[in-house]
């Protein structure tokens, strides 16, 4: 008998294929409907595994609800939303997606750094709307990126993909980071490590690429806009939480700061009204990793993970190594 895998919400075909070969697979191809916690602790209930996203609240309830689940394989590389500690305590594994999206993500946060830097978004809609009547010297004057100095704080994997695109726009990159790193990538990346306030202070953009944790949330709130500088831009693709929002709003209306990139917003899909009247601020829905070849990957690496954990060997990302000696069998 295949062991029984639930696959929270739509994915490719292929992908869903592939994971038919091994396991008798419950999925939500037809509808992609979120499920509520009701309907997600019923279907868990006989699974062995489960293919969340970054969406699906994996907490105590649920977990006491699927006596049998082994494995929780997050197709997303954040993972805030499942409680590790109630994980760990059933002896069920938790693994995520890190590596794959690296590039797909940097690529975003640097489409949102052009877009709020040049005025894209803003200007799109004002021509769409049709009010072009003709060119003008001073029409949509937005900020140079080029010869500007970029601020990354969370110099991961993502952050470190950022900062080797800003080579090509002739950038100065400051970092912050929990620890400084090796002076071989500070080498590489050609970014110089930083103190936070300093970042802040001397940023002309500041790019976001932390976890979400309690200590990241409300990383920057309003004291640390009162930091930045009345041109810069702030651009999070990392999570919503870790900018209070409501600070943001407020700094974007004032003209505090020039402007913000967001894909990710506190409490999503809900989001902070407030944005939706500022014209200094492009918006686009949680979209990091999402392109057909990063997303696959995700998925894919995501079902090595379960197949590894579901046939007793330890996964390649698991993220509680407390679970696997006391692993569910
Ligand atoms: C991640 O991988 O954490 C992304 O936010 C989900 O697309």
């Amino acid at each position: 008998m295949k062991p029984k895998i639930l696959v929270t919400r739509a994915t490719f075909d292929d992908v869903i294929a592939k994971l038919r070969e091994r396991f008798d697979v419950e999925d939500n191809q037809k509808d992609d409907t979120p499920w509520s916690a009701e309907e997600f602790r019923r279907r868990v209930a006989d699974k062995d595994g489960v293919l969340p996203t970054g969406s699906d609240r994996i907490d105590s309830a649920m977990l006491d609800a699927a006596p049998r689940l082994k494995a929780v394989c997050n197709i997303a590389v954040g993972h805030n939303n499942i409680d590790l500690a109630a994980c760990s305590e059933r002896g069920i594994a938790a693994t995520n997606t890190p590596g794959v999206l690296d590039d797909t993500t940097a690529d975003t946060t640097w489409a949102l750094l052009m877009a709020a830097a040049r005025r894209i978004t803003e200007a799109e809609r004002w021509l769409r709307a049709g009010s072009w009547k003709g060119w003008k010297n001073d029409q949509f004057l937005g900020v140079d990126v080029h010869h500007a100095t970029l601020g990354i704080v969370g110099m991961g994997r993502i952050g470190q993909a950022i900062a080797q695109r800003a080579k090509g726009f002739s950038m100065r990159v400051l970092y912050h980071n929990r620890k400084r790193l090796p002076a071989r990538v500070e080498r590489e990346t050609g970014a110089k490590y930083a103190a936070f306030d300093k970042l802040l202070r001397e940023s002309d953009f500041v790019s976001l690429n932390m976890p979400y944790a309690p200590s990241s949330h409300h990383l920057i709130g309003a004291k640390q806009l009162a930091l930045m500088k009345p041109t810069a831009v702030i651009v999070n693709a990392a999570r919503g939480g870790v900018i209070d929002d409501a600070a943001l709003v407020t700094a974007l209306k004032e003209k505090r700061i020039a402007a913000a990139g967001l894909d990710v917003f506190e409490d999503e899909p809900k989001f902070n009204p407030g944005f939706l009247e500022l014209d200094n601020v492009a918006l686009v829905p949680h979209i990091g990793s999402a392109t057909r070849a990063t997303r696959t990957a995700m998925a894919m690496l995501a079902s090595r993970n379960l197949t590894a954990a579901l046939s007793g060997r330890r996964p390649p990302n698991l993220l509680n190594p407390e679970a696997w000696a006391k692993r569910r069998r």
